[in-house]
């Protein structure tokens, strides 16, 4: 990588800010997944190895510029402690005279975690006054290990680098980049991607990109019914993009010229709504009217699974059906251990996406996959060969 490292840096006695990305689930005020907290871990550890002072900053949720105490990060500040197994201070606010204070206050190897960046609306707008308020609270060094907030130019990711003298990667930004980068730009083939997820809208960039660097494309999950009608098929009641036709036809017309191996679902599992509760299987081409679509179905699912066998570099994102609901989670359950099996078997396997993760965990494979990723939507944007804010923002070596 030609981006500065925490590992290049002289950090004893500094205060170091460091931009994590500990978005995650609450329950009843608890942290429900500490998964991003605990791969944060490696960075924080050796800064406190180096004698940095650790001033860590973080969004959650969207609590669009307002406090909103449901979007604490005092939780995590809890949670983060138990990880480390030492005291985490906390500031009620991101920037002013409490958390200068504290900041300052610091020794060596201790750690201060800010409240949410995202109670000032001048963190998502990028604001200069503000991202100099954040940087004024270390020595001049930023760290940014928030992969899953890279693709936000906000004033923590983006704006504080103009205002510190070194602006480094931490070591999950590090790993993050370097096994999806290596997927995508030198994969072990046959190399072959699983899309799936709600909407082909939020994919159209990825389907396009990943078109041109795989060897096949397995689409599943709802996205999957947009191609399928645009090809005239039966689809029920199945959620469509209707105004996605035109572009979904396109894409399937270029895979067929360019001999693309691009695979939809021929099979489903189906629900009469509005209440679920009656399901049955049937090919696609015998899609009854009313019905709704909401898992692939067995003839799919070994489709699939055989592909993925046959393949030595896969990246997967998004579930291929109603994973929440188990009478729907059987393909994505099933892609789940095809992937963990073909990574056993010598594949390197790459998943992203709360929903597959959540599978893959779900299944007890999480162990066998080569790496999950802990950014949703800064993957999928790596993954159609964007440039992430985050990443180009920092120094070079
Ligand atoms: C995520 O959960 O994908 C990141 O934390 C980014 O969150 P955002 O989509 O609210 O910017």
């Amino acid at each position: 990588m030609s981006k500065l490292s925490i590992r290049d840096l002289e950090m004893s006695g500094k205060r170091v800010f460091i931009r994590v990305d500990f978005n995650v689930p609450l329950d009843g005020g608890r942290v429900s997944d500490d998964t991003r907290i605990r791969e944060t871990l490696p960075t924080l550890r050796l800064a406190i190895e180096r004698g940095a002072r650790l001033v860590l900053a973080s969004h959650l949720g969207r609590p669009k510029g307002k406090v909103d105490p449901k979007y604490s990060l005092a939780p995590v500040a809890a949670k983060l402690g138990e990880l480390l197994g030492k005291p985490v201070a906390f500031a009620a606010d991101c920037v002013g005279a409490d958390a200068e204070a504290k900041s300052k206050a610091l020794r060596n190897g201790e750690v201060l975690l800010l409240e949410n960046v995202r109670y000032h609306a001048e963190e998502e707008a990028n604001d200069p006054a503000f991202a100099k308020q954040l940087a004024a609270l270390c020595d001049q060094i930023f760290v940014c290990d928030a992969f899953g907030s890279a693709h936000r130019a906000h004033a923590s990711v983006v704006g504080i680098t103009k205002f510190v003298r070194q602006s480094a990667a931490g070591l999950l930004m590090e790993k993050e980049l370097t096994h999806l980068g290596r997927a995508i730009s030198n994969p072990e083939r046959p190399f072959v991607a699983v899309l799936g997820g709600a909407k082909v809208s939020d994919k159209i960039e990825v389907v396009q990109n990943l078109m041109k660097l795989a060897d096949a494309m397995l689409i599943g999950g709802a996205m999957a019914y947009t191609f399928l009608r645009s090809q005239g098929l039966p689809v029920g009641k199945s959620l469509v993009e209707n105004d996605k036709l035109d572009l979904a036809r396109g894409l399937l017309e270029e895979a067929r010229t360019r001999k693309f191996r691009l695979l939809l679902p021929v099979d489903h599992v189906l629900a009469e709504s509005p209440d679920f509760s009656t399901t049955k299987t049937t090919d696609i081409a015998d899609t009854p009217d009313g019905w709704m679509g909401l898992d692939v179905g067995p003839r799919t699912i070994a489709q699939f699974s055989q592909e993925i066998s046959k393949a030595r570099t896969i990246v997967w994102n998004g579930p291929l059906g109603m994973f929440e609901k188990p009478a729907f989670a059987q393909g994505t359950l099933a892609m789940a251990r095809a992937v963990a099996a073909a990574t056993v078997a010598g594949a390197t396997s790459i998943v992203g996406g709360g929903d597959s993760v959540a599978a893959v965990e779900q299944s007890g494979v999480a162990s066998q996959i080569s790496h999950i990723s802990t950014g949703g939507g800064a993957s999928l944007e790596f993954l159609a060969g964007e440039k992430l804010p985050g990443v180009e923002a920092l120094s070079e070596r």
